[in-house]
């Protein structure tokens, strides 16, 4: 089935398929600037958390890859420039300061074992490929989990895009679906188009689409609609992070969908990796919502649709843990209390699966 490659590391430097013109143009650019990689970020050339980390992992590799520093003191310095500018881009997705955080103790495990520069600069570029082949094996483990959640046939609905696009694996909530598809459930997804940014219109039905699963796109004042119509059998979409007790921040309108569903007894799930955790903070009240530019509201790809007025773009929104049925990680599937299977996942070893 067809995997859309969002990133990949190339001997010419980072390359990146433009998710701001799919699905008109498959556009693609070769980064060799860890800035530049920072702006991709910020401007959604690449989006979606976990990608967003494997991003973040590449741009920290490039930037010291192409670094001129000649000592290990000055190249620790510039690696502290090189995590502050990338940790800059997107608020809200956890998994960026994941990648970041991972890359800053290698580079200092690197540094404790002797490594001299140039293996310093090689061992950070394998281990940002590592973070990027790790995705593909935890985005199929998470499939395999939740695919036992979905019904044997009959309509599931999903927000936003958390397919291959948005984590450079095989997507968390579309590799869900996409793993119970494969296992022979006649599935259908109901895609909302996700204004603003439509990444449900341009990005998740477009996906689906080339995998050949059926689909049906529909505006997100449907929502309410189609869930009330009882044809919908379970709702899963990704996270951007999750707080200590289950409270999960992902794309606006995943709330209202989540409320909707509580309303109309249609089981709610998240699918997620254990680098959207952040158990460090006790509950979503404390996850940053990031703001995005008014203008991603009044225009559609350039052309204006409404006066010059003031709009607003929460470009996320936080799902009380009491409307989650379930987490679905690549370590096994959470259910609440979350406060105790959140811990009980992130403390499992990654090849052990435990139902919490
Ligand atoms: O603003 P985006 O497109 O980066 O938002 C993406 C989402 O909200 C996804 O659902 C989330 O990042 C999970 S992706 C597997």
């Amino acid at each position: 089935m067809y995997v859309a490659q969002p990133i990949e590391w190339t001997d010419q430097g980072v390359v990146m398929l433009d998710q701001r013109k799919l699905p008109a143009e498959e556009v693609s650019y070769t980064y060799t600037d860890y800035r530049a990689v920072a702006k991709a970020i910020q401007e959604m050339v690449i989006r979606g958390a976990p990608a967003i980390g494997v991003a973040a992992a590449m741009g920290v590799a490039i930037g010291v890859q192409k670094s001129t520093a000649t000592s290990v003191d000055a190249l620790k310095r510039e690696l502290s420039e090189i995590c502050d500018t990338l940790a800059k881009t997107r608020p809200t997705a956890v998994d960026l300061f994941w990648g970041l955080e991972r890359m800053k103790r290698h580079f200092n495990e690197l540094v404790e074992s002797g490594t001299d520069l140039d293996a310093i600069r090689s061992g950070m570029v394998a281990e940002a490929k590592e973070v990027h082949k790790e995705k593909l094996a935890t985005d199929e483990a998470i499939g395999r989990f939740g695919a036992e959640y979905m019904p044997t046939e009959g309509q599931v609905m999903t927000q936003c895009n958390a397919g291959a696009l948005a984590t450079a694996g095989i997507g968390t909530a579309l590799g869900v679906i996409r793993a119970a598809y494969e296992q022979g459930r006649k599935l259908h997804v109901l895609v909302p188009e996700t204004r603003p940014y439509l990444q449900g219109a341009r990005l998740t039905a477009w996906e689906l689409h080339r995998g050949g699963i059926p689909l049906t796109l529909i505006t997100d004042n449907m929502v309410g609609h189609f869930l009330k119509t009882g044809k919908v059998g379970a709702i899963v979409t990704g996270a951007d992070r999750i707080a200590a007790n289950g409270d999960t921040a992902n794309k606006i309108g995943t709330y209202a969908m989540a409320v909707l569903a509580k309303e109309n007894n249609v089981p709610f799930y998240i699918a997620a990796p254990i680098s959207t955790f952040d158990l460090s903070i006790p509950d979503g009240e404390h996850i940053p919502i990031e703001e995005r530019s008014a203008e991603e509201v009044t225009h559609i790809r350039g052309v204006r649709i409404a006066p010059d007025v003031h709009a607003a773009h929460p470009a996320f929104d936080v799902t009380p843990n009491r409307y989650i049925h379930a987490i679905f990680t690549e370590r096994g599937v959470a259910k609440p209390p979350y406060t105790e299977s959140l811990k009980k996942l992130a403390a499992a070893p990654a090849k052990h699966s435990v139902h919490g």
